[in-house]
Protein backbone atom coordinates (compact mmCIF):
# COMPACT_ATOMS: atom_id res chain seq x y z
CA UNK A 1 0.00 0.00 0.00
CA UNK A 2 1.65 3.57 -0.75
CA UNK A 3 0.87 5.23 2.20
CA UNK A 4 3.90 7.45 3.12
CA UNK A 5 4.09 5.87 6.57
CA UNK A 6 3.17 2.66 8.22
CA UNK A 7 -0.47 1.47 8.25
CA UNK A 8 -1.97 1.47 11.92
CA UNK A 9 -2.67 -2.22 13.30
CA UNK A 10 -6.08 -2.85 12.21
CA UNK A 11 -9.51 -3.89 13.89
CA UNK A 12 -9.45 -7.56 14.93
CA UNK A 13 -12.82 -8.80 15.28
CA UNK A 14 -13.98 -11.08 17.79
CA UNK A 15 -13.63 -14.63 16.85
CA UNK A 16 -16.53 -15.93 18.73
CA UNK A 17 -19.15 -13.09 19.14
CA UNK A 18 -22.18 -12.95 21.24
CA UNK A 19 -25.58 -14.04 18.68
CA UNK A 20 -26.51 -10.83 20.34
CA UNK A 21 -24.23 -8.52 19.04
CA UNK A 22 -24.33 -10.39 15.32
CA UNK A 23 -28.03 -10.11 15.79
CA UNK A 24 -28.17 -6.39 16.09
CA UNK A 25 -25.34 -5.90 12.83
CA UNK A 26 -27.63 -8.14 10.31
CA UNK A 27 -31.14 -6.66 11.56
CA UNK A 28 -29.46 -3.48 10.34
CA UNK A 29 -27.89 -5.20 7.12
CA UNK A 30 -31.41 -6.36 6.65
CA UNK A 31 -33.24 -2.81 6.43
CA UNK A 32 -31.17 -1.93 3.50
CA UNK A 33 -30.84 -4.69 1.67
CA UNK A 34 -34.07 -7.33 0.99
CA UNK A 35 -33.79 -10.34 3.44
CA UNK A 36 -30.24 -8.99 3.64
CA UNK A 37 -29.70 -10.06 0.03
CA UNK A 38 -26.77 -8.00 -0.98
CA UNK A 39 -28.52 -8.05 -4.94
CA UNK A 40 -31.29 -6.40 -3.40
CA UNK A 41 -30.47 -3.22 -2.26
CA UNK A 42 -33.74 -1.40 -0.97
CA UNK A 43 -34.58 1.13 -3.20
CA UNK A 44 -34.19 4.33 -0.93
CA UNK A 45 -30.89 3.08 -0.29
CA UNK A 46 -29.62 1.78 -3.68
CA UNK A 47 -30.33 5.36 -4.63
CA UNK A 48 -28.93 7.21 -2.63
CA UNK A 49 -25.58 5.50 -2.40
CA UNK A 50 -25.23 5.42 -5.99
CA UNK A 51 -25.52 8.91 -6.62
CA UNK A 52 -22.91 9.53 -3.98
CA UNK A 53 -20.45 6.93 -5.47
CA UNK A 54 -21.51 9.25 -9.34
CA UNK A 55 -20.46 12.25 -7.34
CA UNK A 56 -17.17 10.55 -5.69
CA UNK A 57 -16.36 9.05 -8.85
CA UNK A 58 -14.68 11.88 -10.48
CA UNK A 59 -11.76 11.65 -7.88
CA UNK A 60 -10.99 8.39 -7.95
CA UNK A 61 -8.28 6.91 -9.65
CA UNK A 62 -5.88 3.26 -9.90
CA UNK A 63 -4.32 3.58 -5.99
CA UNK A 64 -6.79 6.21 -4.39
CA UNK A 65 -6.85 6.15 -0.76
CA UNK A 66 -9.49 6.53 0.79
CA UNK A 67 -11.32 6.54 4.08
CA UNK A 68 -15.05 5.84 4.97
CA UNK A 69 -16.41 7.74 7.72
CA UNK A 70 -18.89 5.55 9.62
CA UNK A 71 -18.87 2.22 7.88
CA UNK A 72 -21.76 0.62 9.74
CA UNK A 73 -22.37 -2.44 8.63
CA UNK A 74 -20.97 -2.08 5.65
CA UNK A 75 -24.22 -0.60 3.83
CA UNK A 76 -22.36 2.13 1.36
CA UNK A 77 -19.14 0.47 1.63
CA UNK A 78 -20.26 -2.69 -0.11
CA UNK A 79 -21.47 -0.92 -3.73
CA UNK A 80 -18.38 1.46 -3.49
CA UNK A 81 -15.86 -1.01 -3.81
CA UNK A 82 -18.00 -2.98 -6.14
CA UNK A 83 -18.28 0.35 -8.50
CA UNK A 84 -14.35 0.50 -8.42
CA UNK A 85 -13.96 -3.27 -9.16
CA UNK A 86 -16.25 -2.97 -12.02
CA UNK A 87 -14.22 -0.16 -13.28
CA UNK A 88 -11.43 -1.50 -12.92
CA UNK A 89 -9.99 1.20 -10.72
CA UNK A 90 -7.88 -0.38 -7.32
CA UNK A 91 -8.69 1.56 -4.66
CA UNK A 92 -7.48 0.99 -0.81
CA UNK A 93 -10.07 1.75 1.26
CA UNK A 94 -9.93 2.25 5.56
CA UNK A 95 -12.88 1.51 7.14
CA UNK A 96 -13.98 3.02 10.43
CA UNK A 97 -16.70 3.01 12.92
CA UNK A 98 -17.27 3.30 17.16
CA UNK A 99 -20.14 0.39 16.93
CA UNK A 100 -18.18 -2.93 17.03
CA UNK A 101 -21.95 -4.73 16.42
CA UNK A 102 -22.30 -3.29 13.13
CA UNK A 103 -18.75 -3.13 11.62
CA UNK A 104 -18.45 -7.22 12.55
CA UNK A 105 -20.77 -7.12 9.84
CA UNK A 106 -19.20 -4.82 7.71
CA UNK A 107 -15.87 -6.67 8.30
CA UNK A 108 -17.88 -10.07 7.60
CA UNK A 109 -19.01 -9.02 4.23
CA UNK A 110 -16.04 -7.11 3.29
CA UNK A 111 -12.89 -7.82 4.56
CA UNK A 112 -11.97 -10.39 1.27
CA UNK A 113 -12.65 -7.38 -0.82
CA UNK A 114 -8.91 -6.01 -2.24
CA UNK A 115 -7.52 -3.21 -0.60
CA UNK A 116 -9.61 -3.01 2.46
CA UNK A 117 -8.63 -2.11 5.83
CA UNK A 118 -10.65 -1.69 8.72
CA UNK A 119 -10.23 0.42 11.79
CA UNK A 120 -12.63 1.08 15.22
CA UNK A 121 -12.90 4.68 16.21
CA UNK A 122 -12.55 5.42 20.18
CA UNK A 123 -14.83 7.84 20.56
CA UNK A 124 -13.20 8.80 24.27
CA UNK A 125 -10.02 10.06 22.17
CA UNK A 126 -10.16 14.36 21.54
CA UNK A 127 -9.19 13.05 17.92
CA UNK A 128 -10.49 9.71 16.96
CA UNK A 129 -9.00 9.71 13.55
CA UNK A 130 -5.90 10.94 13.91
CA UNK A 131 -5.12 9.08 16.97
CA UNK A 132 -5.81 5.90 15.02
CA UNK A 133 -3.91 7.10 11.51
CA UNK A 134 -1.58 8.90 12.47
CA UNK A 135 0.86 11.05 10.02
CA UNK A 136 -1.27 8.70 7.31
CA UNK A 137 -2.85 10.74 4.98
CA UNK A 138 -5.71 10.21 2.45
CA UNK A 139 -6.90 11.38 -0.92
CA UNK A 140 -10.60 10.91 -0.20
CA UNK A 141 -12.97 11.03 2.87
CA UNK A 142 -16.44 9.36 1.71
CA UNK A 143 -19.58 9.69 4.63
CA UNK A 144 -22.72 8.04 4.02
CA UNK A 145 -25.72 8.85 6.22
CA UNK A 146 -23.37 9.29 9.08
CA UNK A 147 -23.16 13.23 9.29
CA UNK A 148 -26.88 14.25 10.81
CA UNK A 149 -25.53 11.72 13.76
CA UNK A 150 -22.83 13.94 15.02
CA UNK A 151 -23.07 16.16 18.00
CA UNK A 152 -23.63 19.82 16.73
CA UNK A 153 -21.85 21.24 18.97
CA UNK A 154 -18.83 19.16 17.87
CA UNK A 155 -18.98 19.60 14.24
CA UNK A 156 -16.16 21.72 13.92
CA UNK A 157 -13.55 19.65 15.72
CA UNK A 158 -15.08 16.59 13.41
CA UNK A 159 -14.36 18.81 10.34
CA UNK A 160 -11.30 20.06 11.28
CA UNK A 161 -9.52 16.75 11.78
CA UNK A 162 -11.35 14.79 8.62
CA UNK A 163 -9.66 17.98 6.59
CA UNK A 164 -6.50 17.01 8.44
CA UNK A 165 -6.79 13.75 7.48
CA UNK A 166 -6.72 14.34 3.92
CA UNK A 167 -4.06 15.01 1.25
CA UNK A 168 -3.54 18.85 -0.13
CA UNK A 169 -6.16 18.47 -2.58
CA UNK A 170 -8.34 15.75 -1.73
CA UNK A 171 -12.06 15.57 -1.17
CA UNK A 172 -14.49 14.96 1.07
CA UNK A 173 -18.14 13.42 -0.09
CA UNK A 174 -21.10 13.05 1.96
CA UNK A 175 -24.50 12.65 1.97
CA UNK A 176 -27.40 13.17 4.60
CA UNK A 177 -31.12 12.46 4.83
CA UNK A 178 -31.54 14.07 7.64
CA UNK A 179 -30.44 18.06 7.50
CA UNK A 180 -32.51 20.42 7.33
CA UNK A 181 -32.25 22.71 3.96
CA UNK A 182 -34.40 25.62 3.02
CA UNK A 183 -35.65 23.98 -0.20
CA UNK A 184 -36.51 21.22 1.64
CA UNK A 185 -40.58 23.09 2.77
CA UNK A 186 -40.80 23.75 -1.96
CA UNK A 187 -39.83 19.90 -2.10
CA UNK A 188 -42.69 18.76 -0.29
CA UNK A 189 -40.37 16.41 0.81
CA UNK A 190 -39.36 15.17 4.63
CA UNK A 191 -36.45 14.60 6.67
CA UNK A 192 -35.54 10.82 6.54
CA UNK A 193 -36.14 10.36 10.27
CA UNK A 194 -39.13 12.60 10.40
CA UNK A 195 -41.90 9.54 10.60
CA UNK A 196 -39.38 8.09 13.81
CA UNK A 197 -39.79 11.25 15.07
CA UNK A 198 -43.59 11.53 14.83
CA UNK A 199 -44.17 8.27 15.63
CA UNK A 200 -41.86 8.93 18.69
CA UNK A 201 -43.38 12.14 19.91
CA UNK A 202 -47.32 11.07 19.62
CA UNK A 203 -46.38 7.69 21.46
CA UNK A 204 -44.90 9.82 24.16
CA UNK A 205 -47.57 11.60 24.96
CA UNK A 206 -49.89 8.88 25.35
CA UNK A 207 -50.71 8.25 29.02
CA UNK A 208 -50.03 4.10 28.39
CA UNK A 209 -46.29 5.11 27.94
CA UNK A 210 -46.43 7.93 30.41
CA UNK A 211 -47.30 5.43 32.98
CA UNK A 212 -45.03 2.57 31.52
CA UNK A 213 -42.19 5.11 32.01
CA UNK A 214 -43.17 6.00 35.64
CA UNK A 215 -44.08 2.79 36.61
CA UNK A 216 -40.12 1.70 35.26
CA UNK A 217 -38.79 5.09 37.05
CA UNK A 218 -40.29 3.90 40.37
CA UNK A 219 -38.65 0.26 40.07
CA UNK A 220 -35.09 1.00 38.35
CA UNK A 221 -34.04 3.84 38.28
CA UNK A 222 -30.81 3.30 36.63
CA UNK A 223 -33.08 1.28 33.40
CA UNK A 224 -35.14 4.67 33.46
CA UNK A 225 -32.24 6.55 32.62
CA UNK A 226 -30.78 4.23 29.91
CA UNK A 227 -34.24 4.55 28.44
CA UNK A 228 -34.57 8.45 28.15
CA UNK A 229 -31.42 8.18 26.84
CA UNK A 230 -32.40 5.93 24.49
CA UNK A 231 -35.36 8.24 23.39
CA UNK A 232 -32.67 10.45 21.69
CA UNK A 233 -31.95 8.00 19.08
CA UNK A 234 -33.62 10.12 16.32
CA UNK A 235 -31.80 13.75 17.48
CA UNK A 236 -33.36 16.99 16.27
CA UNK A 237 -31.67 17.61 12.74
CA UNK A 238 -29.38 20.98 12.89
CA UNK A 239 -29.45 22.66 9.12
CA UNK A 240 -27.06 22.19 6.49
CA UNK A 241 -26.00 26.04 7.20
CA UNK A 242 -25.01 25.06 10.23
CA UNK A 243 -22.66 21.89 8.62
CA UNK A 244 -21.98 24.58 5.62
CA UNK A 245 -20.28 26.95 8.96
CA UNK A 246 -18.53 23.90 10.29
CA UNK A 247 -16.88 22.82 6.69
CA UNK A 248 -15.98 26.05 5.78
CA UNK A 249 -13.87 27.01 9.40
CA UNK A 250 -12.17 23.85 9.07
CA UNK A 251 -10.92 25.07 5.14
CA UNK A 252 -12.69 23.39 2.83
CA UNK A 253 -13.43 24.79 0.09
CA UNK A 254 -17.35 23.58 -1.61
CA UNK A 255 -16.95 21.85 -5.17
CA UNK A 256 -20.61 20.91 -5.05
CA UNK A 257 -23.70 21.05 -2.61
CA UNK A 258 -27.19 19.22 -4.09
CA UNK A 259 -30.14 18.20 -3.44
CA UNK A 260 -32.43 15.09 -4.05
CA UNK A 261 -35.35 13.87 -3.02
CA UNK A 262 -35.48 9.84 -2.94
CA UNK A 263 -38.88 8.18 -1.85
CA UNK A 264 -38.54 5.53 0.70
CA UNK A 265 -41.09 2.93 0.56
CA UNK A 266 -44.30 2.75 3.90
CA UNK A 267 -42.81 -0.74 4.47
CA UNK A 268 -38.79 0.63 4.39
CA UNK A 269 -39.96 2.69 6.83
CA UNK A 270 -41.67 0.39 8.73
CA UNK A 271 -39.09 -2.56 8.68
CA UNK A 272 -36.27 0.17 9.85
CA UNK A 273 -38.13 1.24 13.57
CA UNK A 274 -38.26 -2.43 13.96
CA UNK A 275 -34.20 -2.58 14.18
CA UNK A 276 -34.25 -3.42 18.10
CA UNK A 277 -31.22 -0.73 18.82
CA UNK A 278 -33.83 1.49 17.25
CA UNK A 279 -37.24 0.52 19.12
CA UNK A 280 -35.38 2.30 21.86
CA UNK A 281 -37.89 5.15 21.12
CA UNK A 282 -40.46 2.81 23.13
CA UNK A 283 -37.75 1.92 25.46
CA UNK A 284 -40.07 1.54 28.78
CA UNK A 285 -41.81 -1.65 27.22
CA UNK A 286 -39.57 -3.91 28.25
CA UNK A 287 -41.46 -7.38 26.15
CA UNK A 288 -39.90 -6.92 22.54
CA UNK A 289 -43.33 -7.73 20.64
CA UNK A 290 -45.49 -5.31 22.71
CA UNK A 291 -42.78 -2.97 22.31
CA UNK A 292 -43.05 -3.73 18.55
CA UNK A 293 -46.56 -3.61 18.57
CA UNK A 294 -46.90 -0.39 19.86
CA UNK A 295 -44.40 1.29 17.61
CA UNK A 296 -45.80 -0.29 14.63
CA UNK A 297 -49.48 1.37 15.72
CA UNK A 298 -47.97 5.12 16.20
CA UNK A 299 -46.39 4.69 12.74
CA UNK A 300 -49.52 4.44 11.22
CA UNK A 301 -50.16 7.60 13.07
CA UNK A 302 -47.08 9.05 11.82
CA UNK A 303 -47.53 7.79 7.91
CA UNK A 304 -50.94 9.66 8.27
CA UNK A 305 -49.44 12.60 9.89
CA UNK A 306 -46.82 12.86 6.78
CA UNK A 307 -49.02 12.26 4.47
CA UNK A 308 -51.33 15.07 5.76
CA UNK A 309 -48.47 17.33 5.40
CA UNK A 310 -48.32 16.44 1.99
CA UNK A 311 -44.41 14.42 2.32
CA UNK A 312 -45.98 10.87 1.93
CA UNK A 313 -48.18 8.92 -0.43
CA UNK A 314 -50.41 6.16 0.39
CA UNK A 315 -47.08 3.93 -0.02
CA UNK A 316 -44.32 5.84 -0.07
CA UNK A 317 -42.12 9.01 1.75
CA UNK A 318 -40.44 11.40 0.08
CA UNK A 319 -37.17 12.14 1.58
CA UNK A 320 -35.17 14.50 1.68
CA UNK A 321 -31.49 14.30 0.62
CA UNK A 322 -28.03 16.61 1.11
CA UNK A 323 -24.97 15.51 -0.71
CA UNK A 324 -21.50 17.47 -0.78
CA UNK A 325 -18.24 17.49 -2.33
CA UNK A 326 -15.51 19.39 -0.43
CA UNK A 327 -12.03 20.16 -1.62
CA UNK A 328 -9.07 20.64 0.64
CA UNK A 329 -6.87 23.73 -0.97
CA UNK A 330 -3.61 21.96 -3.16
C1 LIG B 1 -26.59 5.11 9.64
S1 LIG B 1 -25.04 4.35 9.78
C2 LIG B 1 -24.39 4.56 8.15
C3 LIG B 1 -23.46 3.44 7.78
C4 LIG B 1 -23.08 3.35 6.31
N1 LIG B 1 -22.24 4.45 5.88
C5 LIG B 1 -24.30 3.21 5.42
O1 LIG B 1 -24.59 4.13 4.64
O2 LIG B 1 -24.97 2.19 5.51
C6 LIG B 1 -24.16 5.54 10.72
C7 LIG B 1 -22.89 5.01 11.40
O3 LIG B 1 -22.22 6.10 12.01
C8 LIG B 1 -21.52 5.61 13.13
N2 LIG B 1 -21.15 6.78 13.93
C9 LIG B 1 -21.95 7.54 14.70
N3 LIG B 1 -21.24 8.55 15.25
C10 LIG B 1 -19.96 8.43 14.81
C11 LIG B 1 -18.76 9.16 15.02
N4 LIG B 1 -18.74 10.25 15.79
N5 LIG B 1 -17.65 8.76 14.39
C12 LIG B 1 -17.66 7.68 13.59
N6 LIG B 1 -18.76 6.93 13.36
C13 LIG B 1 -19.90 7.30 13.96
C14 LIG B 1 -22.50 4.65 13.76
O4 LIG B 1 -21.87 3.72 14.60
C15 LIG B 1 -23.13 4.00 12.52
O5 LIG B 1 -22.50 2.80 12.20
Amino acid sequence: MSTSKPWPEEWVPPVDPLPEMLADGREYHNVLFHDGDVTRPRGWHRENVAHLIELLRPHLGDGSIGLDYATGTGGSALPLLTACEESGINVTLALTDVMPSWFLTAHRMLHEHAGTHFFLLDLRSPMPLLGTFGENRFDFIVSASTIHLLPEKKLEGIFQELHGMLKPGGVLVFNSGDLEHPKRAESNAALLHDIYRVARDLLHEEPRYQSALLELKARDPEQHARVLKNHAVFPKPFSCCRLDEAVRKAGFVEELNETLVIDKARQDALDFIQVERLTGIAGAIAERNERRELIAEFMELAFAELVRRGEAEADHIRTFWNFGVYRKSS
